[in-house]
């Protein structure tokens, strides 16, 4: 579980009104767009081991498959659109007057896509690349195969791969995703099977630091005992009926102003 920095006054801190929102996505979220979740039945992504693609021994071992990986998959992401729930969460981030933060764990842009602006991709962006060379990283669209894969910064040739975080590897932006979590007063899960850490215990994290937690989903997730409301079913169906319900509320309540 992610705890670190936990004090005892998060404890005792129950808000008094429901005002800052964090939301964590995962690739149920964008399964009505087309793209396939991670965790199907036969345990492949995409007919790959997770191993075989998702991991710097793996990068090192076939950059070459790995590239042609990721090369699909941004080809793929480009070619699907924000369904419902996108939407809907773009518009509750534009409507709401609490604070608001979108963490997703998809590397998919269709988030962004549909209008939401405060959002952190912890695992990375299919649309993004990272020189190994000089260290940084930039926009890219196209393929990463070894012929021209040049770094658009210092040049250098073969050194760019993508910009995703692999098992073993760092999430990025925990300090602000922790502080997001310890003010929380709402966390919502959407989308997410709960099987992978640290997203995995935001839900305790915001729970201990006395948000209430909800979880949107198709099945229950392994950590559905840490929420107090599960609303199953499809996420472009349920998270806009959630929206509007907690737009509307916010409409007839005065604490929210
Ligand atoms: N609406 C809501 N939930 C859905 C839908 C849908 N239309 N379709 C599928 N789901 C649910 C599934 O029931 C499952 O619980 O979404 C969840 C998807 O779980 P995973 O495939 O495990 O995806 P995720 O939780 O995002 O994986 C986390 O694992 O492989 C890594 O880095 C990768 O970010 C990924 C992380």
């Amino acid at each position: 579980m992610f705890n670190v920095g936990i004090t005892d006054k998060c404890v005792n801190e129950l808000h008094p009104m429901l005002r800052n929102i964090v939301v964590l996505t995962g690739a149920g979220v964008s399964a009505e767009s087309g793209l396939r979740t991670f965790r199907a039945d036969d345990g492949l992504w995409e007919e790959h081991r997770i191993e075989d693609v998702c991991t710097p021994a793996a990068f090192a071992r076939d950059p070459r498959l790995v590239h042609q990986f990721y090369d699909a998959r941004r080809t793929r992401a480009a070619e699907v659109e924000p369904n419902p729930a996108h939407h809907a969460l773009a518009r509750l981030e534009a409507e709401w007057e609490g604070d608001f933060l979108l963490v997703t764990q998809n590397v998919d842009s269709l988030h962004e896509r549909a209008g939401s602006k405060r959002l952190i991709h912890m695992h990375g962006k299919l649309d993004s690349g990272w020189c190994l060379a000089c260290g940084e990283r930039f926009p890219w669209l196209g393929s990463m195969s070894p012929s021209g894969n040049i770094c658009p910064l210092c040049k250098v040739e073969g050194q760019v791969r993508p910009d995703i975080v692999w098992f073993g590897e760092m999430p990025y932006e925990m300090d602000r995703i922790e502080a997001a979590l310890m003010n929380a007063d709402l966390f919502v899960s959407i989308g997410t099977s709960g099987a992978v850490y640290p997203a995995a215990g935001f839900v305790q994290t915001a729970r201990y630091c006395g948000a209430r937690t909800v979880e949107i989903n198709l099945e229950p997730s392994l950590g559905s005992v840490f929420f107090d409301e599960a609303r199953i079913g499809p996420a472009g169906v349920e998270v806009p009926k959630w929206v509007d319900e907690m737009l509307q509320s916010a409409q007839s309540s005065p604490m929210s102003s």
